[in-house]
């Protein structure tokens, strides 16, 4: 049997019922595989209900706030794809009048959508033959086949998509495509694969070789940031003041007032910053709290936080918005503000 067949074969007996396979409507497809970039289908499933209960379709989705949709995304990171997936719904209303569109080179000029989900729609959807690489389907290829090439230089990437096109069963593509990613996804996994079960355990370079941990290969070292945050938590009688974030990671979301540095600061420090003096200048201030320093790890970055409780009674600061304490839970919050809320109980 050929490597494709035998992955098709393994599919039919080991593959998972995902709502969005129900189906082959382009809209759920589009949805299910935005939520899944970087997101395991245990963590994104939950996300995919909320979000077709709440946006059955995709006027209901281009119809909403931006605050409603990153409310729904808050907890999953990268939230560039939840507005980029709300621009996109935008534009396929008013441009396609509510039609998903149905050709491969259309669907890519989207915003938000790339060669992998492009292929993805188009081959689920409507079994076109385009073969979807990504980090399941590099991982499996790079061990069966012993592709030693990095996976994320230039050359890695024509070589792994160009492998992947060969391989696809076009007829199939649909199938074939879903079944090379569930394979990757439930049986080549990344740490501690089971290859004593594994069906194509005789002909894997990888398993053979003993390489199954040393492949793929990785060109780049992830260069993980450092930075440190100093939020303040401003209360006024039963006000609190929060304010969007204009650019980066958290664009669109909601936060408190922020000193950023590149180094820890010491507390002295941060009350004399030009921020703390623009925000309490003339007014009284009591610090009632200060936390301790909360780590939190992101993909690219790692940020170092500490909240800063504070009762003043100050002017409404430039891009600020003064709201009520429990109207907080309303906007869209970064799951390292909900974890500190929570765990202090104000949320
Ligand atoms: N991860 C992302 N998309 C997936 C899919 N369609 N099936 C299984 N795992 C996935």
């Amino acid at each position: 049997m050929s490597f494709s067949a035998q992955i098709l074969c393994w599919f039919d007996k080991n593959k998972r019922s995902l709502p969005w396979r129900n189906d082959k409507d382009p809209y759920q497809i589009w949805l299910s595989e935005i939520i899944l970039q970087q997101t395991k289908v245990i963590q994104g499933l939950p996300y995919y209900n909320k979000f077709i209960h709440a946006f059955p379709t995709i006027k209901h989705l281009a119809n909403a706030s931006e605050d409603e949709v990153l409310k729904l995304w808050q907890g999953l990171g990268y939230y560039s794809r939840a507005r980029n997936l709300h621009y996109t719904a935008k534009e396929i209303v008013k441009k396609y009048n509510s039609v998903f569109p149905k050709d491969y080179k259309t669907i890519l000029k989207l915003k938000g959508i790339g060669p992998y989900t492009a292929a993805a729609i188009t081959s689920f959807a409507y079994n076109l033959p385009y073969a979807v690489v990504d980090g399941n389907v590099i991982r499996l290829l790079s061990r069966y086949f012993g592709v030693q090439t990095s996976f994320d230089s230039s050359k890695g990437k024509k070589e792994f998509q160009l492998l992947a096109e060969e391989l696809l069963i076009k007829e199939k593509a649909g199938k074939n495509n879903q079944a090379i990613m569930e394979f990757g996804a439930l049986q080549c996994v990344p740490k501690s694969p089971n290859c004593s079960i594994c069906p194509l355990q005789n002909e894997c370079f990888a398993f053979n070789n003993n390489l199954v941990f040393q492949l793929p290969k990785r060109a780049k070292k992830l260069k993980i940031k450092k930075r440190f945050f100093d939020f303040l938590i401003i209360t006024q009688n039963d006000k609190l003041f929060i304010q969007k974030r204009k650019k980066g990671i958290w664009k669109g979301l909601y936060q408190f007032p922020l000193i950023e540095h590149e180094e820890v600061k010491s507390e002295r420090i941060i009350k004399t910053s030009d921020t703390w003096r623009n925000m309490f200048e003339g007014a009284t201030t009591t610090i009632t709290k200060i936390s301790p320093q909360i780590k939190h790890q992101l993909t690219h970055q790692t940020i170092y936080a500490r909240f800063w409780h504070i009762d003043a009674n100050i002017l409404l600061p430039k891009n600020t918005d003064c709201i009520r304490k429990e109207e907080l839970i309303q906007y869209p919050i970064p799951k390292l503000l909900e974890k500190y809320l929570k765990n202090i109980g104000i949320i």
